[in-house]
């Protein structure tokens, strides 16, 4: 893993998700994290989003893309869910690790991934680099699944250019997993190690992430709008 460290970032402290947790013997309960679900780029009206239906596409369904790339299939699931929660739009869910897509084809994309040592997933990362002007150009959202929810704002400063973070009407968190049973070899081992520092933590506060599908379904009711 060149250039990146070989330990996860430090477990945030009040931010995250408490859920239980059995295989480890441990129980935590829920608690949901303060986390705003949906950050909208600055625009007008952007109060009535909800409810505002921006632009028709002539009656036609909009092509929507849903372009991600992951590690342990939370980023896929999100993806999955909010395709299955848009079932009037011709949806695309495409895993950016096997598929490069044609941006042309589409009237919509969500992009995102995984954050893996403060990086966007690396075959979305190449995707960033190679299309970043045409997805600044699509209407898009920005997604990041990861495990430390208070340092989500700071990974999207880092791993989106202004030109498409400036553009982005919607910039979710999906949240993110620690599940060693889902992760191999050295990850296996430096999930398990960032969840017991968790759940060995004096910090009250401090409890095991989760995935947020409440945050995906609050990005499908905006979509559906449009
Ligand atoms: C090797 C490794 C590095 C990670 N680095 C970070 C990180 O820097 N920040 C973070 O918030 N989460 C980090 N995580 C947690 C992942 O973002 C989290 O497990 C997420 O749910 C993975 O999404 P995926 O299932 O789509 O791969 C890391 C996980 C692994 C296995």
């Amino acid at each position: 893993m060149k250039g990146e460290n070989a330990s996860l970032p430090s477990p945030s402290r009040g931010k995250v998700s408490r859920e239980r947790v059995t295989d480890e013997g441990k129980e935590k309960t829920n608690k949901q994290r303060p986390h705003p679900p949906l950050r909208g780029a600055p625009q007008e009206g952007a109060e009535n989003l909800f409810f505002l239906p921006l632009f028709h596409f002539g009656g036609a369904k909009m092509k929507l893309l849903i372009a991600y790339a992951g590690k342990t299939g939370g980023s896929a699931d999100m993806c999955a869910l909010l395709a299955s929660l848009l079932p009037s739009h011709a949806a695309t869910v495409c895993d950016l690790s096997k598929t490069d897509p044609v941006l042309g084809d589409y009237d919509y994309i969500v992009f995102g991934g995984a954050v893996r040592f403060s990086k966007l997933c690396r075959p979305a990362r190449r995707f960033l680099r190679a299309h970043e002007a045409e997805i600044a150009a699509l209407p898009h959202t920005l997604f990041l699944t990861c495990a430390f929810a208070d340092q989500f704002e700071n990974y999207v400063d880092m791993i989106f250019p202004a030109s498409v973070r400036d553009t982005a009407e919607h910039t979710v968190y999906f949240g993110g997993e620690l599940d060693p049973r889902k992760a191999g070899g050295l990850d296996r081992i430096l999930i398990r190690a960032a969840r017991n520092r968790i759940l060995e933590s004096e910090d009250r506060d401090a409890a095991l992430p989760g995935l947020l599908p409440e945050h995906v379904r609050m990005l499908a009711d905006a979509l559906r709008g449009r």
